[in-house]
């Protein structure tokens, strides 16, 4: 499966807010509410001070889903482990350029694996970090929140850094917000350019999903 084509918005539902003793059901829920991309937050406890779940989780998973696996390594070391999520069914893998050396050779190695690419950067980084890497990638996901948990507040100031990334990529680039992305922030993450929102507490903490959902994609009208 590939990334949705441009010119849409997407709302990608982030797991890590989902009950994790009934994920079939809980990622059935959101799949049964229409959406393409599912968010999965891959974090080692070094990267950042949380850990989720890894490639073995994500392998199940893969069998209870269509879609689109959209994979967001928060982990030190991506080239060890990118093959492994790939493998396990992963269809997008974003990687954070603060963790890779030469972001060009790993993004044609990752795409040599088969699989769509993404660079992320936190909110203290600046474009200029990814300027030169942009145009190589399917997806850019800016950081609207310090990554590592679920539920917090979107921070403004980096979510304007997806203005200027508008201007670098154009409009065949996906640009996906994560954290703090709720029916109230949609409006302003939309205006400054963003099409693809993840969210994770603004749906897996409401207990109708699909109105979760519908909720967020009303603002983005
Ligand atoms: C944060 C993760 C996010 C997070 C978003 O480290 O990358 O995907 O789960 O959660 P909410 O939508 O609750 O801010
Ligand atoms: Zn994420």
């Amino acid at each position: 499966m590939r990334l949705p084509k441009t010119g849409t918005v997407e709302v990608s539902p982030s797991i890590l807010s989902a009950d994790f003793s009934k994920l079939a059901s809980e990622i059935a829920e959101v799949e049964a509410a229409g959406i393409k991309m599912l968010h999965l937050d891959i974090m080692d406890g070094h990267f950042v001070p949380n850990m989720s779940f890894g490639a073995p989780v994500v392998a199940k998973l893969r069998k209870c889903s269509k879609l689109v696996f959209d994979t967001h390594l928060m982990i030190t070391d991506p080239g060890k482990y990118a093959e492994d999520f790939v493998k396990a069914g992963s269809d997008h893998i974003t990687f954070h350029i603060e963790t890779v050396d030469e972001p060009e050779k790993f993004i044609e190695y990752l795409r040599s694996l088969g699989v769509t690419v993404g660079v992320c950067l936190n909110p203290e980084t600046p474009v200029e970090a990814i300027e030169k890497v942009i145009t190589l990638c399917d997806m850019v996901l800016v950081m609207t929140v310090h990554p590592g948990f679920g539920g917090q507040e979107l921070i403004d100031e980096a979510a304007r850094k997806c203005t200027r990334i508008r201007e670098i990529a154009g409009a065949n680039i996906r640009i996906e917000v994560d954290g703090g992305i709720d029916p109230v922030t949609t409006p302003t993450v939309i205006s400054y350019g963003a099409d693809t929102l993840v969210a994770g507490n603004a749906i897996f903490g409401k207990t109708d999903r699909k109105a979760a959902i519908n909720a967020i994609m009303a603002g983005s009208n």
